[in-house]
């Protein structure tokens, strides 16, 4: 019997400060109406002090594992698909599995710009097709205020921060991830990157005075780069698993800019309802705009079971991804009970005391070497 990939649980988590486009002109030369008539935004999110890629991923992935009903220790696997990790080392999924008590999950980042959930579904559902895995939850998070450039309106009224979970599982019936097309193109890797703070450019006060770990994009080219692959890749995704672009229910793309979901959705000939936009309040959240988009539009009631759903994204690389997915999960989810929520809460305290207790024996261990 064939192992398919079933989404059956998600979540994601939004920072709660609102800034708009009227704030955002009164910082520098730009206005309401040139952000939301070029890009359809109007506002987005903004981390807090001490809100973070791993805080924000680590709620979203609280709330996928209660739709899933599933135990953080039967996780296998934790990919964390962001181009803002906490730190360079140790990877975000690392610092959630401990965070989590997934005491049996493998655990990585994955940097594919805002493709990056696409990428890491992508592996995912392989792995768990192949039998190699049972349960993956795969997160795109981004706290992009961090890189942002706030004296750069090129750039600045773009960009939000936030986190989507998805949980995976195996299971024998027909549907879930039906197939994936993954794509880079290297030679753009310039029209949008971080120049600083890796080995080519270590932070030095040279790099901090010429703000150079700020994001620099150029926009009319991704623009173009975008429009061209995000309708290419939804096609190819669709032959692959032996459908078309008339079978489509609902197409969920990167949230970058309205001007290009409309015309991908032209592109494909797809009426404005098939096409899932939550940009106007979210902005452009890169690795995390297509989960929380999936998250939105199944509480929306805009899938449902076994409707087909495509999602299909592009970024920073360069690179593009589609995913295309048969919807399986029942809908709405049934809520967590008063003592499921409880369970997980104990879970989670139990997950922060062994982190230190092994924190603990691994000091007393070291003291124990020395002598
Ligand atoms: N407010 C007011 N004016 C502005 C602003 C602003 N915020 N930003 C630019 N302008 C001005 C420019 O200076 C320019 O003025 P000029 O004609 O006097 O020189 C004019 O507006 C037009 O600028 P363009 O850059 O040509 O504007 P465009 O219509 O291309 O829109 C945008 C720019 C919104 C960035 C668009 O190119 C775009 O969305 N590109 C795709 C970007 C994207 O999707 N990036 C994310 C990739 S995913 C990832 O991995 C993070």
């Amino acid at each position: 019997m064939k192992t398919h990939a079933h989404i059956v649980g998600w979540g994601k988590s939004m920072p709660p400060r609102v800034l708009t486009n009227d704030e955002l002109a009164q910082m520098l030369d730009t206005s309401d109406g040139w952000i939301r008539t070029r890009t359809g935004i109007a506002e987005r999110r903004v981390a807090a002090d001490g809100e973070t890629t791993f805080s924000m991923s680590l709620q979203a992935a609280q709330r996928a594992l209660e739709v899933a009903g599933l135990n953080p220790s039967q996780l296998n696997l934790i990919i964390v698909a962001t181009v803002t990790p906490d730190h360079a080392f140790p990877a975000t999924a690392c610092l959630l599995q401990d965070a989590l008590g997934a005491t049996h999950a493998a655990a990585f980042d994955l940097s594919a710009g805002c493709t990056g959930f696409v990428y890491g579904l992508s592996v995912a559902a392989h792995l768990i097709s192949a039998s190699v895995y049972e349960n993956a939850l795969v997160i795109g998070a981004e706290t992009l205020s961090r890189i942002t450039d706030w004296s750069d309106r090129a750039t600045c009224v773009l960009f939000g921060d936030g986190a989507g979970a998805v949980v995976l599982q195996a299971n024998g019936t027909d549907g879930g991830v039906l197939s994936t097309v993954l794509g880079a193109d290297g030679s753009g890797g310039d029209l949008l990157y971080l120049p600083a703070g890796g080995s080519k450019q270590p932070a030095s006060h040279r790099t901090v005075a010429e703000r150079l770990h700020y994001v620099k994009m150029k926009g009319r080219e991704v623009f173009r780069f975008a429009v061209r692959t995000m309708p290419a890749a939804t096609r190819q995704v669709l032959e692959q698993a032996g459908l078309k672009v008339s079978d489509l229910d609902l197409l969920i793309p990167h949230q970058a800019n309205q001007r290009i979901i409309e015309s991908s959705a032209r592109a494909l000939k797809l009426p404005p309802e098939a096409v899932f936009s939550n940009l106007e309040r979210y902005g452009n959240t890169s690795a995390a705009s297509i989960p929380i988009a999936l998250c939105e539009a199944v509480e929306e009631g805009r899938i449902q079971r076994d409707d087909l759903v495509v999602c299909v994204g592009f970024g920073a690389g360069l690179t593009w991804g589609a995913a295309a997915i048969r919807w399986s999960a029942p809908l709405p989810p049934a809520p967590p009970s008063r003592w499921e929520k409880t369970w997980y809460q104990l879970c989670y305290r139990y997950a922060a005391l062994r982190s230190l207790v092994r924190r603990f024996l691994r000091w007393l261990f070291a003291l124990g070497v020395k002598e």
